[in-house]
This record gives C-alpha cells, sequence and structure tokens, in this order.
C-alpha cells in the first residue's frame, strides 16, 4: 500500500545532489527540501542550521552561506557553512548590512565594485543578499558568496527570495529577533 508522507520530516539522506538543466527545475528541488528540513522542527538554531547546509550542499560555486541575525541594532553572525567570518557589522555597513537597512535583496555581480564591501574571504567575488522580514520587522539576513563573479542573476534572486519566505513562515524565531 502507497504511503504519502508528504513533504515535511524529509530524511536528511534524501537530499542529494541531482543536475537539473534549469534553475527552475533546481530552485523548486531546493526549497523543497528546505520545506522538509524545517516544516516539523520547532527550534530556529536548528533550522537555520540546516538552511544553511542545504545551500552549502546543493548550490554549485559558492564558498560561503548563511545568516546574520539583526540583535541590538546591528547584525550578529548566525549560522553559516564556509570560512569563519566577521561577527558584527552595523546597519548600512558592507551589502549585509545595506540590504538590511534597505530591506532589499542585494545582488551584487562582482563586490569589488560595492562601496564598503566587508571581504570576509578574499576568495569571495560575488554575492546576494536577501533581508529576512517578518511582520514588516528585520530577523537579519540570508548571505551567499561566490568566488565566481557574476554567479548570481534574477533567477537565483526570485528563488532565493522564496527560500527566505519558506525560512518566514516556518522558523519560530526568539522574541529577541523580532
Ligand atoms: N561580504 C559581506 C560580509 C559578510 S561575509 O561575506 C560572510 C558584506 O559586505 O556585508
Amino acid at each position: 500500500m502507497a504511503v504519502w508522507v508528504g513533504i515535511c520530516g524529509v530524511a536528511m539522506n534524501d537530499i542529494k545532489k541531482i543536475n537539473f538543466d534549469s534553475k527552475d527545475k533546481f530552485y523548486n528541488y531546493l526549497n523543497l527540501k528546505l520545506t522538509g528540513l524545517i516544516c516539523e522542527e520547532p527550534d530556529w538554531l536548528a533550522n537555520l542550521s540546516n538552511a544553511a547546509g542545504v545551500l552549502w550542499l546543493l548550490l554549485e560555486d559558492i564558498n560561503w552561506a548563511g545568516f546574520y541575525l539583526y540583535k541590538n541594532e546591528e547584525l550578529i553572525l548566525g549560522p553559516f557553512q564556509g570560512r569563519p567570518a566577521c561577527t558584527h557589522i552595523k546597519i548600512g555597513k558592507g551589502v549585509c548590512g545595506t540590504a538590511a537597512e534597505t530591506k532589499e535583496t542585494q545582488l551584487i555581480k562582482n563586490v569589488h565594485e560595492f562601496p564598503g564591501h566587508i571581504a570576509c574571504d578574499s576568495a569571495s567575488n560575488s554575492e546576494i543578499v536577501v533581508p529576512i522580514i517578518k511582520d514588516d520587522r528585520l530577523i537579519g539576513v540570508l548571505d551567499i558568496d561566490s568566488p565566481v563573479i557574476g554567479r548570481f542573476d534574477e533567477k537565483d534572486r526570485k528563488h532565493l527570495e522564496r527560500f527566505v519566505a519558506v525560512i518566514v513562515r516556518y522558523v519560530n524565531f526568539p522574541e529577541c529577533f523580532v
């Protein structure tokens, strides 16, 4: 008898690198797996950690993926994968602080042309930062870096904004972030 298990509670080893012929298909898979990982887990730290892990596992050509969280009027380093990174970023500073201040995604084709870019890893050449907003309030940002100039485009923006929408929907952020 077939058993319908739905998308929640995906097994960790169900997540595999697969070659898709389009970014749309790739991101549909990524966002489905993210939903499966986090939709039944109540712990915010576990969920952001697995969100960083699934990005690191599945995205090609990246050297950093993770979160900065808004606390005491600045961004503080959260769960991530990649080289150790700067721990405090002021609102309005760097790509992350700009995304936090404007509440708009920053899609940076070449970080060396972005005034005030904060170089946590000298391998980074392009970057995308998506703000995490819940009920009009800043929770933090998702930050992904790549060694490839022009790595991220409008499709990445659209789907990574959906990735963040899944996080906003399912993650129970503690009071200090909301
Ligand atoms: N490059 C970011 C800093 C964070 S690291 O990339 C992990 C920025 O300019 O805000």
